[in-house]
Protein backbone atom coordinates (compact mmCIF):
# COMPACT_ATOMS: atom_id res chain seq x y z
CA UNK A 1 0.00 0.00 0.00
CA UNK A 2 1.37 3.21 -0.62
CA UNK A 3 0.14 5.83 1.66
CA UNK A 4 2.05 8.83 -0.15
CA UNK A 5 -1.34 11.32 0.04
CA UNK A 6 -3.13 9.53 1.57
CA UNK A 7 -5.40 10.89 4.63
CA UNK A 8 -5.56 9.22 7.64
CA UNK A 9 -7.49 10.57 10.90
CA UNK A 10 -6.62 9.48 14.45
CA UNK A 11 -8.78 10.36 17.21
CA UNK A 12 -6.43 10.30 20.94
CA UNK A 13 -3.45 10.90 19.17
CA UNK A 14 -1.40 13.79 21.20
CA UNK A 15 0.41 11.06 23.08
CA UNK A 16 0.65 7.08 23.72
CA UNK A 17 -0.17 5.22 20.76
CA UNK A 18 -1.63 7.57 18.57
CA UNK A 19 1.24 9.62 18.80
CA UNK A 20 3.61 6.82 17.45
CA UNK A 21 1.14 5.83 15.18
CA UNK A 22 1.05 9.35 13.35
CA UNK A 23 4.91 9.59 13.68
CA UNK A 24 5.42 6.05 11.66
CA UNK A 25 2.11 7.16 9.39
CA UNK A 26 3.87 10.76 8.75
CA UNK A 27 7.24 9.29 7.83
CA UNK A 28 5.29 6.68 5.12
CA UNK A 29 4.12 9.96 3.52
CA UNK A 30 0.39 9.77 4.67
CA UNK A 31 -1.11 13.40 5.20
CA UNK A 32 -2.57 12.75 9.17
CA UNK A 33 -5.37 14.53 11.44
CA UNK A 34 -4.04 14.68 14.73
CA UNK A 35 -7.14 15.08 17.40
CA UNK A 36 -7.00 15.11 21.43
CA UNK A 37 -8.97 16.92 24.35
CA UNK A 38 -6.24 18.92 25.55
CA UNK A 39 -5.57 21.76 23.06
CA UNK A 40 -2.14 22.64 24.66
CA UNK A 41 -0.75 19.24 24.61
CA UNK A 42 -2.09 19.07 20.93
CA UNK A 43 -0.19 21.97 19.97
CA UNK A 44 2.77 20.68 21.52
CA UNK A 45 2.43 17.09 19.74
CA UNK A 46 1.95 18.70 16.46
CA UNK A 47 5.00 21.39 16.91
CA UNK A 48 6.91 18.57 17.90
CA UNK A 49 5.87 16.72 14.48
CA UNK A 50 6.83 20.34 12.57
CA UNK A 51 10.09 20.44 14.19
CA UNK A 52 10.76 17.35 12.74
CA UNK A 53 10.03 18.30 9.73
CA UNK A 54 6.77 16.70 9.01
CA UNK A 55 4.17 18.58 6.72
CA UNK A 56 0.73 17.32 5.97
CA UNK A 57 -0.93 17.36 9.52
CA UNK A 58 -3.73 19.10 10.74
CA UNK A 59 -4.85 19.06 14.44
CA UNK A 60 -8.26 19.54 15.43
CA UNK A 61 -8.46 19.63 19.39
CA UNK A 62 -12.18 17.95 20.27
CA UNK A 63 -13.64 15.59 22.35
CA UNK A 64 -15.13 12.24 20.27
CA UNK A 65 -17.99 11.91 23.09
CA UNK A 66 -19.61 14.90 21.61
CA UNK A 67 -20.82 14.40 18.22
CA UNK A 68 -20.61 17.90 16.99
CA UNK A 69 -16.85 17.33 17.46
CA UNK A 70 -16.63 14.41 15.50
CA UNK A 71 -18.41 16.12 12.83
CA UNK A 72 -16.15 19.13 12.74
CA UNK A 73 -13.41 16.64 13.03
CA UNK A 74 -13.76 14.50 9.75
CA UNK A 75 -14.89 17.87 8.26
CA UNK A 76 -11.57 19.25 8.55
CA UNK A 77 -10.00 16.43 6.63
CA UNK A 78 -11.79 17.17 4.30
CA UNK A 79 -10.79 21.16 4.55
CA UNK A 80 -7.51 20.52 4.91
CA UNK A 81 -6.72 17.53 2.61
CA UNK A 82 -9.62 17.29 0.74
CA UNK A 83 -10.18 13.36 1.11
CA UNK A 84 -10.52 10.77 3.54
CA UNK A 85 -8.94 7.07 3.93
CA UNK A 86 -8.10 5.68 7.47
CA UNK A 87 -9.99 6.86 10.46
CA UNK A 88 -8.29 5.29 13.63
CA UNK A 89 -10.64 5.37 16.78
CA UNK A 90 -7.57 4.64 19.17
CA UNK A 91 -8.70 7.78 21.92
CA UNK A 92 -9.49 5.93 25.40
CA UNK A 93 -9.64 6.26 29.30
CA UNK A 94 -9.75 3.96 31.26
CA UNK A 95 -10.76 3.61 35.42
CA UNK A 96 -10.21 1.34 38.01
CA UNK A 97 -12.63 0.44 40.69
CA UNK A 98 -14.95 -2.32 41.48
CA UNK A 99 -18.59 -1.68 39.67
CA UNK A 100 -20.30 -1.33 43.15
CA UNK A 101 -18.07 1.42 44.39
CA UNK A 102 -17.54 3.36 40.72
CA UNK A 103 -19.20 6.31 40.25
CA UNK A 104 -22.20 6.02 37.62
CA UNK A 105 -20.53 9.57 35.72
CA UNK A 106 -17.11 7.30 35.45
CA UNK A 107 -19.06 4.22 34.25
CA UNK A 108 -20.91 7.41 31.89
CA UNK A 109 -17.20 8.74 30.88
CA UNK A 110 -15.85 5.89 29.95
CA UNK A 111 -18.28 4.57 27.83
CA UNK A 112 -19.35 7.39 26.36
CA UNK A 113 -15.57 7.86 24.91
CA UNK A 114 -14.75 4.39 24.05
CA UNK A 115 -17.76 3.01 22.73
CA UNK A 116 -19.30 6.09 21.44
CA UNK A 117 -16.81 7.96 20.60
CA UNK A 118 -15.66 5.80 17.91
CA UNK A 119 -19.64 4.79 17.00
CA UNK A 120 -19.70 9.05 16.57
CA UNK A 121 -16.10 9.28 14.30
CA UNK A 122 -17.43 6.54 12.42
CA UNK A 123 -20.98 7.73 11.26
CA UNK A 124 -19.36 10.59 10.21
CA UNK A 125 -16.51 9.72 7.84
CA UNK A 126 -18.18 6.49 6.67
CA UNK A 127 -19.71 8.74 3.55
CA UNK A 128 -15.92 10.05 2.69
CA UNK A 129 -14.58 6.34 3.26
CA UNK A 130 -16.80 4.94 1.08
CA UNK A 131 -15.72 6.81 -1.86
CA UNK A 132 -12.24 5.76 -1.27
CA UNK A 133 -12.80 2.23 -0.53
CA UNK A 134 -10.73 2.74 2.64
CA UNK A 135 -10.74 1.28 6.54
CA UNK A 136 -12.20 2.30 9.60
CA UNK A 137 -9.92 0.65 12.58
CA UNK A 138 -11.00 -0.17 16.13
CA UNK A 139 -8.45 -0.18 18.76
CA UNK A 140 -9.27 -2.50 21.62
CA UNK A 141 -7.82 -4.17 24.09
CA UNK A 142 -7.10 -8.43 25.35
CA UNK A 143 -9.18 -6.63 28.29
CA UNK A 144 -12.57 -7.41 26.16
CA UNK A 145 -11.70 -11.37 26.36
CA UNK A 146 -13.38 -11.34 29.35
CA UNK A 147 -14.81 -8.71 32.22
CA UNK A 148 -11.63 -7.69 34.33
CA UNK A 149 -12.55 -7.36 38.25
CA UNK A 150 -11.75 -4.36 39.09
CA UNK A 151 -11.76 -2.79 35.37
CA UNK A 152 -15.55 -3.78 34.35
CA UNK A 153 -16.50 -0.94 32.80
CA UNK A 154 -13.29 -0.82 30.47
CA UNK A 155 -13.42 -4.23 29.45
CA UNK A 156 -16.99 -3.49 28.83
CA UNK A 157 -16.36 -0.98 26.49
CA UNK A 158 -13.89 -2.88 24.15
CA UNK A 159 -15.79 -5.81 24.07
CA UNK A 160 -18.50 -3.20 22.50
CA UNK A 161 -16.18 -2.44 20.03
CA UNK A 162 -15.58 -5.96 19.24
CA UNK A 163 -19.49 -6.72 18.07
CA UNK A 164 -19.58 -3.45 16.38
CA UNK A 165 -16.78 -3.56 14.54
CA UNK A 166 -18.47 -7.65 13.16
CA UNK A 167 -21.35 -6.11 12.39
CA UNK A 168 -20.20 -3.29 10.24
CA UNK A 169 -17.74 -5.36 8.40
CA UNK A 170 -20.70 -7.06 6.97
CA UNK A 171 -22.95 -3.67 6.65
CA UNK A 172 -19.63 -2.07 4.97
CA UNK A 173 -18.67 -4.88 2.70
CA UNK A 174 -20.42 -3.76 -0.49
CA UNK A 175 -19.17 -0.15 -0.31
CA UNK A 176 -15.60 -1.66 -0.15
CA UNK A 177 -14.94 -0.29 3.52
CA UNK A 178 -12.32 -2.02 5.39
CA UNK A 179 -13.00 -3.13 9.10
CA UNK A 180 -10.14 -3.63 11.49
CA UNK A 181 -9.48 -4.62 15.31
CA UNK A 182 -6.94 -4.59 16.73
CA UNK A 183 -6.87 -6.43 20.73
CA UNK A 184 -3.74 -4.63 21.88
CA UNK A 185 -2.10 -6.52 24.91
CA UNK A 186 -0.17 -4.63 27.90
CA UNK A 187 1.71 -1.32 26.22
CA UNK A 188 4.24 0.87 27.88
CA UNK A 189 2.49 3.58 29.29
CA UNK A 190 3.14 7.10 27.53
CA UNK A 191 4.74 9.02 31.07
CA UNK A 192 1.93 11.54 30.82
CA UNK A 193 -0.53 9.30 30.59
CA UNK A 194 -3.44 8.57 33.51
CA UNK A 195 -6.16 6.75 34.44
CA UNK A 196 -9.45 7.54 36.25
CA UNK A 197 -10.53 6.62 40.09
CA UNK A 198 -13.83 5.53 41.42
CA UNK A 199 -14.78 8.94 41.97
CA UNK A 200 -13.37 10.53 38.40
CA UNK A 201 -9.97 11.72 39.58
CA UNK A 202 -7.07 11.51 37.18
CA UNK A 203 -4.39 9.47 38.53
CA UNK A 204 -0.94 9.44 36.88
CA UNK A 205 0.18 5.96 36.05
CA UNK A 206 3.04 5.36 36.45
CA UNK A 207 5.51 2.95 34.20
CA UNK A 208 4.33 -0.67 34.84
CA UNK A 209 6.49 -3.41 36.22
CA UNK A 210 4.63 -6.64 36.58
CA UNK A 211 3.79 -7.25 33.59
CA UNK A 212 6.11 -7.32 30.07
CA UNK A 213 4.83 -4.57 27.85
CA UNK A 214 5.06 -4.46 23.97
CA UNK A 215 6.57 -0.73 22.74
CA UNK A 216 4.47 1.96 21.76
CA UNK A 217 6.27 1.50 18.70
CA UNK A 218 5.79 -2.14 17.98
CA UNK A 219 2.08 -1.76 18.62
CA UNK A 220 1.77 1.11 15.95
CA UNK A 221 4.07 -0.78 13.48
CA UNK A 222 1.48 -3.78 13.60
CA UNK A 223 -1.58 -1.13 13.36
CA UNK A 224 0.11 -0.31 10.05
CA UNK A 225 0.52 -3.66 9.15
CA UNK A 226 -3.12 -4.54 9.30
CA UNK A 227 -4.17 -1.78 7.64
CA UNK A 228 -2.10 -2.41 4.89
CA UNK A 229 -2.60 -6.00 4.71
CA UNK A 230 -6.91 -4.99 4.72
CA UNK A 231 -6.77 -7.74 8.09
CA UNK A 232 -10.09 -8.23 10.01
CA UNK A 233 -8.86 -8.75 13.50
CA UNK A 234 -5.70 -9.35 15.64
CA UNK A 235 -4.81 -9.78 18.78
CA UNK A 236 -1.98 -8.83 20.44
CA UNK A 237 1.39 -9.97 22.57
CA UNK A 238 1.88 -13.59 23.31
CA UNK A 239 0.46 -12.84 26.71
CA UNK A 240 -2.43 -11.99 24.72
CA UNK A 241 -2.54 -14.56 22.52
CA UNK A 242 -2.47 -16.91 25.69
CA UNK A 243 -5.68 -14.60 27.29
CA UNK A 244 -7.82 -14.99 24.19
CA UNK A 245 -6.95 -18.89 23.75
CA UNK A 246 -8.11 -19.64 27.70
CA UNK A 247 -10.95 -17.76 27.80
CA UNK A 248 -12.28 -19.75 24.95
CA UNK A 249 -10.86 -22.99 25.68
CA UNK A 250 -10.40 -23.00 29.39
CA UNK A 251 -12.51 -20.86 31.12
CA UNK A 252 -12.73 -21.97 34.36
CA UNK A 253 -9.31 -21.86 34.54
CA UNK A 254 -8.96 -18.08 32.84
CA UNK A 255 -11.29 -17.33 35.71
CA UNK A 256 -9.52 -18.75 38.94
CA UNK A 257 -6.30 -17.31 37.59
CA UNK A 258 -8.28 -13.49 37.21
CA UNK A 259 -9.96 -14.45 40.19
CA UNK A 260 -6.78 -15.06 42.23
CA UNK A 261 -5.21 -11.52 41.14
CA UNK A 262 -8.11 -9.55 41.92
CA UNK A 263 -8.17 -10.88 45.46
CA UNK A 264 -3.74 -10.75 45.74
CA UNK A 265 -4.63 -7.31 44.47
CA UNK A 266 -7.49 -6.08 46.95
CA UNK A 267 -5.03 -7.81 50.21
CA UNK A 268 -2.50 -5.74 49.06
CA UNK A 269 -0.26 -9.08 47.61
N1 LIG B 1 -1.66 1.34 26.92
C1 LIG B 1 -2.08 0.08 26.94
O1 LIG B 1 -1.49 -0.78 27.64
C2 LIG B 1 -3.28 -0.32 26.11
C3 LIG B 1 -3.62 -1.69 26.05
C4 LIG B 1 -4.73 -2.06 25.28
C5 LIG B 1 -5.47 -1.11 24.60
N2 LIG B 1 -5.13 0.20 24.69
C6 LIG B 1 -5.97 1.18 23.99
O2 LIG B 1 -5.16 1.92 23.10
C7 LIG B 1 -5.67 3.24 22.97
C8 LIG B 1 -4.56 4.25 23.28
O3 LIG B 1 -4.06 3.97 24.58
P1 LIG B 1 -2.85 4.79 25.19
O4 LIG B 1 -2.31 3.98 26.31
O5 LIG B 1 -1.95 5.25 24.12
O6 LIG B 1 -3.65 6.04 25.81
P2 LIG B 1 -3.08 7.38 26.44
O7 LIG B 1 -1.60 7.38 26.49
O8 LIG B 1 -3.83 7.59 27.72
O9 LIG B 1 -3.55 8.48 25.37
C9 LIG B 1 -4.90 8.66 25.13
C10 LIG B 1 -5.09 9.71 24.05
O10 LIG B 1 -6.50 9.85 23.82
C11 LIG B 1 -6.87 11.21 24.01
N3 LIG B 1 -8.26 11.23 24.49
C12 LIG B 1 -8.76 10.76 25.65
N4 LIG B 1 -10.07 10.99 25.72
C13 LIG B 1 -10.42 11.60 24.56
C14 LIG B 1 -11.64 12.09 24.03
N5 LIG B 1 -12.78 12.02 24.74
N6 LIG B 1 -11.64 12.66 22.82
C15 LIG B 1 -10.49 12.77 22.09
N7 LIG B 1 -9.30 12.33 22.55
C16 LIG B 1 -9.28 11.75 23.77
C17 LIG B 1 -5.84 11.75 25.02
O11 LIG B 1 -5.68 13.16 25.00
P3 LIG B 1 -6.65 14.13 25.89
O12 LIG B 1 -6.63 13.59 27.27
O13 LIG B 1 -6.04 15.48 25.73
O14 LIG B 1 -7.99 14.04 25.26
C18 LIG B 1 -4.58 11.07 24.46
O15 LIG B 1 -4.12 11.77 23.32
C19 LIG B 1 -6.85 3.34 23.92
O16 LIG B 1 -8.06 3.11 23.23
C20 LIG B 1 -6.59 2.22 24.91
O17 LIG B 1 -7.77 1.74 25.53
C21 LIG B 1 -4.05 0.62 25.43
Amino acid sequence: MDWNNKVVLITGSSIGIGRELAAQLLDKGARVVLNARNAGRLSQTLQAFQEQGYQGIAAVPGDVSKPADCARLVEAAQQHFGRLDVVVNNAGISAEGDVGELSPEVFRKVTEVNYLGSVYVTQQALPYLRQNRGTVFFVSSIAAFRGLPGHAVYSASKVALKTLSEALRVEEERHGVHVGIAFVGFTENDPQKAIYDKDGVLIPQPARDFVRQEPVGGVAARIIRMIERREARRIFTLLGKLNGFANLFMPAVAGRILRRSYHQRKMGG
